[in-house]
């Protein structure tokens, strides 16, 4: 493990381990302060995750402006730094406790940095919670944490406001109780076969996305197929729930393929238009239908934006499918890296880094 850059004095230091999510029903296309333009589920992952330590120390002055000293992976990073700082500035009137305090940042991710996998989801719920709990040690009780986690983390990156709910997140605005375009909610009556369903995320691809997720979801603005989209989105949200809730593993695997399926669809539609999988993208969804329909199994596949494959199956049938997974999607990975992930609780505090 990597020596870290804050100093350790614990009583000036507060962190979080948060995990990124890998969404059933997909969230592309958004308007206004980043609001969602349909309703998305996710499942909560727990082996990709970011963990992030903030030391604070109080100023003599009250600051204008928040200028932070960020590292990742144990080196000052001047990208993330901007980005954190342009985001803690515009909305400093929620965060105006930092107005008082010197900030450095610390932050790792399990999954390596060149693994194409997104991070926004993992590290901006986990700086979030930090600067929330830095809110409550400062000035009390915070109240409705983890809603407004997941509302600040929404402002930061969109599906980050999925992340700090267990299990199963929504998040969006549909006929679901409690259900808002602000926050995301813990998605309640899941059955238990989803609570320890597997995704193992094959690595087709360790390159940088082609088209970052802030310009894909600009596409949508004029893509024609917009409005039916929305539509669907909505239809498939309302099933997907019934589907989680009634633990129909094979009806909910057909509508998650469907949702990553038209993702691509959308990107390969708009203008510009992008072709974000692979030929092995291909091979590996080929392999994981005829595999369920000869053994009749169920194992599933989704996407995000990008070319890597997460497999979707129950905790029952992990035998096979590691032996399936090991012997006929593996060969088709880069390197053949894979990271074998769960559904899990939410994030967690820590104390110090375990990675
Ligand atoms: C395809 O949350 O990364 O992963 O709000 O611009 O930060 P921003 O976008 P982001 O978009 C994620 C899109 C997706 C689908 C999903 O996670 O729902």
């Amino acid at each position: 493990m990597k020596e870290s850059k804050l100093k350790k004095e614990a009583s000036r230091i507060i962190g979080w381990r948060s995990p990124s999510n890998i969404a059933l029903v997909k969230y592309w296309g958004k308007h206004g302060d980043q609001l969602p333009n349909n309703p998305s589920i996710s499942f909560t992952l727990s082996n990709a995750y970011t963990e992030t330590i903030v030391q604070y120390d109080p100023l003599e002055y009250t600051q204008d402006k928040i200028s932070t000293n960020f590292y990742f992976d144990g080196k000052p990073n001047e990208a993330f730094q901007l980005r954190i700082d342009s985001f803690i500035n515009k909305h400093l009137a929620e965060f105006d406790f930092l107005r008082k305090v010197q900030l450095s940042i610390e932050s790792r991710n399990s999954f390596p940095h060149s693994s194409g996998i997104a991070s926004s989801a993992s590290s901006m719920s986990a700086l979030v919670l930090c600067l929330l709990s830095l809110e409550q040690k400062i000035k009390g009780e915070t109240k409705n944490f983890l809603q407004r986690a997941s509302r600040l983390s929404r402002l930061a990156s969109g599906s980050a406001s999925r992340s700090v709910f267990p299990h199963v997140a929504l998040w969006g605005n549909c006929s679901i109780e409690g259900s808002s375009n602000d926050y995301a909610i813990p998605l309640p009556s899941v059955d238990s076969v989803f609570k320890s369903f597997h995704d193992d995320i094959l690595i087709v691809s360790a390159e940088e996305k082609a088209v970052s997720s802030s310009a894909g979801h600009q596409l949508m603005v004029d893509n024609p197929y917009g409005n039916t989209r929305y539509e669907r989105a909505n239809r498939h949200i309302i099933e997907t729930e019934a589907h989680l809730k009634n633990g129909n593993i094979d009806a909910l695997g057909e509508i998650i393929e469907n949702e990553a399926l038209e993702l691509h669809a959308l990107m390969m539609c708009s203008r510009p238009s992008y072709i974000l999988m692979e030929p092995n993208t291909l091979a590996i969804i080929a392999a994981i239908r005829k595999y369920r329909k000869q053994n009749k199994q169920p194992i599933y596949f989704t996407l995000d934006a990008g070319p890597n494959v997460h497999v979707l199956y129950p905790d029952e049938i992990k035998n096979e499918a590691e032996t399936f997974v090991n012997e006929s999607l593996l060969p088709l990975c880069i390197d053949n890296k894979i990271i074998r992930d769960k559904v899990g609780e939410g994030p967690q505090m820590i104390t110090e880094f375990s990675i």
